[in-house]
């Protein structure tokens, strides 16, 4: 099964959930392919923001590797699920989407969260190092959730 995460800049959340659910499909021996993007073309080349690695690196998660890019339209054919952080990604990832029929595989990553206000992943780069641990947590349950779904113990 193959994975995008998206959001804004891919700088901070996309890059912190790729590095997330990485680690715990690995833990559990789930085979995933993981990747991420941007809607914007802000940041493309970057590396994350150093406040999403330093939150990551303290769980033991090392995302510095990674380079932002932007969505582009070969993703929606090649991944399976296309996850988004919050409305306005949901919004520009589906005005993007280049067939009707594919605008199925995007979905918000919190889908599950039954409050509906409470179903995305807030922004934090204008904030601080408690708004990316925020965005840790939220990534920690969301991955758990999508494992524990879809990939079921026999
Ligand atoms: P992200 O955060 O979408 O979680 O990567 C942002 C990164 C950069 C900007 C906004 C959000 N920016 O405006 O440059």
């Amino acid at each position: 099964m193959k994975v995008l995460f998206v959001c804004l800049g891919n700088i901070c959340r996309s890059p912190m959930a790729e590095g997330v659910l990485r680690d715990l499909a690995l833990k559990l021996g789930v085979e995933l392919e993981i990747d991420s993007a941007g809607t914007s073309g802000f940041h493309i080349g970057e590396s994350p923001d150093p406040r999403a690695i330093s939150c990551l690196l303290n769980k033991g998660i090392d995302i510095t590797d990674l380079k932002a890019r932007q969505i582009q339209h070969s993703d929606y054919l090649y991944y399976d699920s296309i996850f988004v952080m919050d409305r306005n990604n949901l919004k520009d990832v589906l005005n993007n989407c280049p067939k009707e029929e594919l605008k199925s595989k995007v979905q918000l990553f919190r889908f599950f969260a039954i409050d509906a206000k409470d179903q995305i992943i807030p922004d934090p780069y204008y904030g601080g190092l408690h708004d990316f641990e925020k965005v840790y947590e939220l990534c920690n349950e969301a991955s758990s959730h999508f494992l524990k779904n879809n990939f079921k113990p026999i």
